[in-house]
């Protein structure tokens, strides 16, 4: 088959904003002029493909984009794209404005729509930019490291009025369904004990070190919560660790002020080399992939494989989802889901053998 010749792309931004965004659209901008092709920016993601919204984008456009937090190019949920009759839309204006390709960045529902539209005969390539880090496929989103660097600084001013006060903060983190915010960041604040949905929670062991590093003299406590675990959650437990140690506590939630603000190094190259990549395999004919980073390597996954892994892991397989798969990539999901079991194992006994 001859090889597509690709003279415009379009890029979109969709799902939960995550810094580090505007850092793809630039890569992605400069890759692809820089090969020759034009670009559009598709503005608002799904949304801005069914209404018409595109611009094209120059490099002086770009130019001043790689430390902007949010995402240039708007973000949304677009409930309309889920059914084919939006679907035909976002076709429709492919063809009108002569999109010969796509780079999504966002989430597993960013990528659902990327694989439906490659099927339906426009090429799209994923890049995981959401700061919940919750795309097995790959080891890093871009946004991750800037939201766990924001949310350290919080909890380090939250250890600062608890060490005056001699009290604990429970403190809830996004990450949706996903620990790796909660874990990481727990690790990383001293926390006394971490509660998410990926290992059991020992809060028997919780409630002994405080009462233990009390009488021990310790004044202040943190304890991180994963959001999955529910909005009562943190909450419940903040009065428990209350009643049961003596020790006053709060409860604190950033929410939405963790997706914001200018991406750390770690997110601006990580964007840097996964847009460039994503222009390179797109114009070679590559599509319905999503660029992954995996033990240091930058690889493109088969957005199919990277969505049902990710169900794997997160034991919400549906009937005949692993029929497709050959056993030689069942063996490799099921290795890739025990990774990372294992990691969050490991960073749970770790936090609760040095953590207090
Ligand atoms: O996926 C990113 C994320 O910030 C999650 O951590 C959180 O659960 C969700 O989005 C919040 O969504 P919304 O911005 O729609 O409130």
């Amino acid at each position: 088959m001859e090889k597509k010749k690709f003279r415009k792309i379009g890029i979109l931004s969709s799902g939960g904003d995550a810094p580090g965004m505007s850092a793809v659209i630039k890569s992605v901008t400069c890759s692809a002029i820089a090969r020759g092709v034009e670009v559009v920016g598709i503005i608002g993601g799904y949304a801005g493909l069914i209404n018409e919204d595109i611009r094209p984008l120059s490099i002086m456009d770009v130019s001043g984009i790689i430390a902007q937090g949010g995402t240039y190019l708007k973000s949304a949920r677009c409930n309309e794209f889920k059914y084919e009759e939006g679907m035909q839309k976002a076709i429709a204006t492919c063809k009108k404005f002569d999109i010969d390709g796509i780079v999504a960045i966002g989430g597993d529902g960013t990528f659902r729509g990327a694989t439906d539209l490659s099927i339906r005969g426009v090429p799209c390539i994923g890049i995981p930019g959401t700061i919940d880090n919750d795309i097995t496929a790959t080891d890093y989103t871009i946004g991750y490291d800037t939201a766990m660097n924001t949310i350290v600084r919080i909890g380090d001013q939250l250890r600062d009025t608890s060490e005056s006060h001699a009290r604990c903060c429970v403190m809830e983190v996004m990450g949706r369904d996903a620990g790796y915010i909660a874990i990481e960041t727990g690790i990383a604040l001293n926390a006394v004990g971490v509660a998410l949905i990926e290992t059991p929670f020992d809060k028997e062991a919780l409630f002994e070190k405080i009462i233990k590093m009390r009488e021990l003299g310790q004044r202040s406590f943190m304890v991180i919560v994963a959001e999955g675990l529910g909005t009562e959650f943190g909450e419940a437990l903040t009065k428990e660790i209350e009643e049961r140690t003596g020790v006053e506590s709060r409860f604190v939630r950033p929410a939405h002020i963790v997706r914001g603000g200018t991406p750390t190094l770690r997110d601006r190259s990580l964007a840097g080399v996964m847009g460039d990549k994503a222009v390179d395999l797109l114009l070679n004919g590559v599509s319905d992939v999503v660029i992954c980073s995996r033990k240091n390597q930058i690889v493109a996954t088969d957005i199919k494989y990277a969505l049902i892994v990710d169900r794997m892991f997160k034991n919400k397989l549906k009937d005949g989802d692993l029929d497709a798969f050959s056993a030689e990539e069942l063996e490799s999901m099921k290795a890739l889901c025990e990774e990372r079991r294992a990691y969050f194992n490991d960073m749970y006994d770790i936090m609760k053998t040095i953590g207090c």
